[in-house]
């Protein structure tokens, strides 16, 4: 057995991970990265790519902007649409000034993994069986195999960064954490191109055949979406039905100005809202996607990641650094009502985009559900008040700073 010692074991290197390890680095808090797969793996799954304004101060502050600032581009409105009718938000004026940034998840995560290579800052990709352990004493430590050998990492903190499969929400004893979950009657169909974006901004299409998604990731890269009965597979869509069935579902003048070209990645996504209360045990932290999932339409899964982030990174460093171990304390509360925000904010934006079908909810039939989101949400796409609750949501809620 090898023995490994530091301040704070971090499992997973996704952006959570690789993010927390990042800022900790600044302050001069040691970590080690422990990742079950390998960083191509990683990089190669394809994700969300609208950073708030919060996480790109914060990916800033970690000091890995520099790509970001120079490639992304940022959106300063988003429009909506029912059938052929389109809706601008103007973002910018109706938030004073708050803008989002349209950068992949999978750039940020490129430019954390370089800079994490480039300080030098140890990370064990392709780590097998990670347990933890002891985590609710003072002495918690992590095992795991690496290269046919096994590893003993002792720590202070443990941070769970890893995922909605991970093992860290699974160490937390189930009489002492509850969860809260919900999944959707369909899913996301989501095809990546070579082909410029049809729209300079995203354009969120409610549609009688169902919503669509017109999104990109650089001038000549798009990211389509359409909703789909989970029965469906992947294999069922060839590019060509994808790009006739999105066409049907944008507004017309958008549609004609569609360029379509060869898929370079096609993937079904159900679509579930997840919560686990509280986000701590112990000397654990959940982080991102191991404590709370959002359904995409809002665009909020990495940016509540990101707020976890910020969050832990500033309780660990005080504990660490100034011995204010207390502090760790405010971590789940801070955390789950900023979570609890964009829960909401999503399950709001996916009930009123998306054909639920048959389904009947919240004491409605299917019908008068049907007809309430209809209602609802061209009355917010027509008043200024309306507009202005969904800008302030989008660009996301300001971060609460630990006491
Ligand atoms: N041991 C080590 N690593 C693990 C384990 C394990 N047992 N289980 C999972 N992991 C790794 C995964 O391989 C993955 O790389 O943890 C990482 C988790 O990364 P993500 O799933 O991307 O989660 P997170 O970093 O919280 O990212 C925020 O919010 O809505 C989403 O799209 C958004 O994926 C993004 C997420
Ligand atoms: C994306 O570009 O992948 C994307 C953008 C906005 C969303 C969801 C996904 O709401």
């Amino acid at each position: 057995m090898k023995h490994l010692t530091t301040q704070v074991a971090i499992i997973g290197a996704g952006p959570s991970g690789l993010l927390l390890g990042q800022l900790l680095a600044k302050q001069g808090v040691d970590n080690v990265i422990l990742e079950r797969v390998n960083g191509e793996y990683v990089l190669s799954r394809i994700r969300a790519g609208i950073l708030e304004q919060g996480f790109v101060d914060l990916v800033r502050e970690a000091g890995v902007a520099e790509r970001m600032d120079r490639e992304g581009h940022v959106h300063e409105g988003v429009e909506f649409s029912i059938e052929n009718e389109r809706y601008r938000i103007d973002l910018k004026a109706l938030t004073a000034g708050k803008t989002v940034m349209c950068y992949g998840q999978t750039e940020i995560t490129a430019d954390l993994m370089n800079a994490r290579q480039a300080a030098g800052l140890p990370t064990y990709y392709e780590a097998s069986n990670v347990q933890l352990h002891d985590v609710a004493s003072n002495e918690p430590y992590v095992t795991f195999s690496f290269e046919n050998e096994e590893y003993r990492l002792d720590c202070q903190y443990i941070a769970g960064c890893d995922g909605f499969h991970g093992v860290s929400r699974k160490t937390i004893p189930s009489d002492l954490k509850k969860e809260h979950e919900r999944v959707y009657p369909f899913g996301w169909l989501g095809l990546l191109s070579d082909t410029p974006p049809v729209h300079d901004e995203l354009i969120y299409a409610k549609h009688s055949r169902g919503f669509a998604l017109a999104s990109q990731r650089s001038e000549t890269r798009s990211r389509y979406y359409l909703q789909v009965p989970l029965t469906d597979k992947v294999e069922d869509w060839s590019d060509e039905a994808f790009w006739d069935e999105l066409k049907k579902r944008l507004p017309e003048e958008v549609a004609q100005n569609l360029v379509t070209g060869p898929s370079i990645e096609k993937s079904i996504a159900p679509l579930r809202s997840f919560v686990c209360e509280p986000m701590q045990y112990g000397r654990l932290f959940l982080v991102g996607d191991a404590a709370h999932i959002v359904p995409p339409t809002g665009a909020k899964g990495l940016n509540l990641a990101a707020s976890d982030v910020a969050t832990l990174y500033k309780v660990l460093t005080r504990a660490i650094n100034d011995g204010d171990e207390a502090c760790v304390q405010q971590y789940s509360e801070i955390c789950l009502r900023r979570v609890w925000h964009g829960e909401r904010f999503s399950w709001w934006m996916t009930n009123m985009m998306h054909d639920f079908g048959d389904v009947s909810t919240y004491g409605t039939d299917s019908h008068t559900f049907s007809r309430f989101m209809d209602s609802e949400f061209s009355y917010y796409l027509t008043s200024e008040s309306g507009k202005a609750v969904i800008a302030e949501q989008y660009v996301g809620l300001p971060y609460e700073d630990p006491k």
